[in-house]
């Protein structure tokens, strides 16, 4: 084992001993992909066993898996059990149903680059051996989705001591949405609590609640006291005052989409998260795997924003209402942060630095 796998593992190791790292799964039979469904958090801990195209398009679209890398590894898994089912067509049919499925499947939600990105994976897989047997294409497919969860095992790790190199003992760190274990593979932007708490230190963890569905407060808060971090849980607008306390040192946010200008989107709210964070001086890094950069999509302005049932704001997630019925509502599900308020883009290849568009292009150059 080389020096770089031999400490990944170690680190792997110190990641598993705190967090949760079985959220997505190949069932064992191959005919299902088990997840946790994550809309049952934090009062349920329920798996969920997904087996066809409907339940894995509804899956997504309802959030029972979310997290842009977490929803790139489920497509991949969901591609291989779908065509699992077909392997006794011949090519043409078979191709022509797997091509149904992918476009379906892609259009469960826009804004996360990582489901194009891994259903393109499985895409290239059929076509690059279109000559073979199906049931050979098929046994491919499965190789390729377990290839995508690997790597972004590793990805994650990375990230997780990268982001972890900017933090010392006793930092304040504020953050939003939930980019941890759940929604990835290991975590991301949230990943290097965990591994810090796995290595004795004390990070103090703000987590915004994050409306309108909460994933800072159900799946943020529920990851991080699971582990034991100190986490302590805010309304999405008091980030600002418990800047101007002083007790934030960094902002630490995932991303669903980063353009080739350094531009992102990440979690509605990230945006005042960054804007805030400049007011006041403190540094905001945004964690993602190179999966999530977008080389092809120039700027922000070019991300598609998904926009979400005016039920999300109008009704409690308990199903209690919270505001008049029928009451006009506007519900974009993310936004885009300008790359000038941007620290550093955290990846497992490294930390990027300003100037976003010169240094990105650069990371992808040397492969
Ligand atoms: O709507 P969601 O819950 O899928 O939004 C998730 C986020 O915005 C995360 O911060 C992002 O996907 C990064 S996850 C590692």
């Amino acid at each position: 084992m080389s020096n770089i796998q031999a400490s990944l593992s170690k680190t792997k190791q110190e990641m598993e001993s705190v967090g949760i790292t079985d959220n997505i799964r190949l069932s064992d039979d191959g005919n299902s992909i088990v997840i946790i469904d994550q809309t049952r958090l934090p009062g349920t801990l329920e798996y969920k066993n997904i087996t066809n195209l409907e339940g894995a398009y509804q899956a997504i679209k309802k959030l029972e898996v979310r997290g842009a890398p977490a929803i790139g590894i489920f497509a991949g898994y969901t591609m291989y059990v779908l065509s699992r089912k077909d392997s006794s067509l011949d090519f043409d049919a078979f191709y022509r149903n797997f091509t149904a499925n992918r476009e379906y499947l892609n259009s469960s939600r826009p804004t996360a680059v990582n489901l194009s990105w891994a259903l393109k994976r499985m895409d290239q897989v059929v076509c690059d051996n279109r000559d073979r047997p199906v049931e050979k294409i098929v046994q491919l497919l499965k190789e390729e989705a377990i290839r995508i969860h690997n790597e972004d095992i590793e990805m994650c790790l990375k990230i997780c001591e990268y982001g972890l190199s900017l933090l010392k003992d006793g930092d304040g760190v504020l953050t939003h949405c939930n980019a941890g274990p759940l929604a990835t593979s290991y975590g991301t932007a949230q990943g290097p609590f965990l591994l810090a708490k796995a290595r004795g230190m004390n990070i103090r963890v703000f987590a915004d609640e994050t409306r309108p569905l909460l994933q800072g407060a159900r799946l943020t808060a529920f990851e991080l006291q699971r582990a034991g971090v100190n986490v302590t849980l805010i309304c999405d607008n008091m980030a600002s005052l418990v800047m101007r306390n002083g007790w934030i040192n960094a902002c630490f946010v995932g991303c669903d989409r980063i353009a080739a200008n350094g531009d992102f989107a990440n979690k509605i709210g990230t945006s005042g998260v960054a804007i805030l964070a400049k007011h006041y001086g403190i540094p905001v890094y945004s964690l993602g795997p190179t999966s999530t950069i977008d080389m092809n999509c120039p700027d922000g302005d070019h991300i598609r924003i998904e926009l979400r049932d005016p039920d999300e704001i109008r009704t409690m997630w308990y199903a209690q209402p919270m505001a008049p019925e029928d009451v006009k509502c506007y519900n974009p599900s993310f936004d885009v942060t300008d790359h000038e308020l941007l620290s550093g883009i955290v990846t497992e290849k490294g930390i990027v630095y300003p100037p976003f568009d010169v240094n990105l292009k650069k990371l992808f150059d040397e492969e």
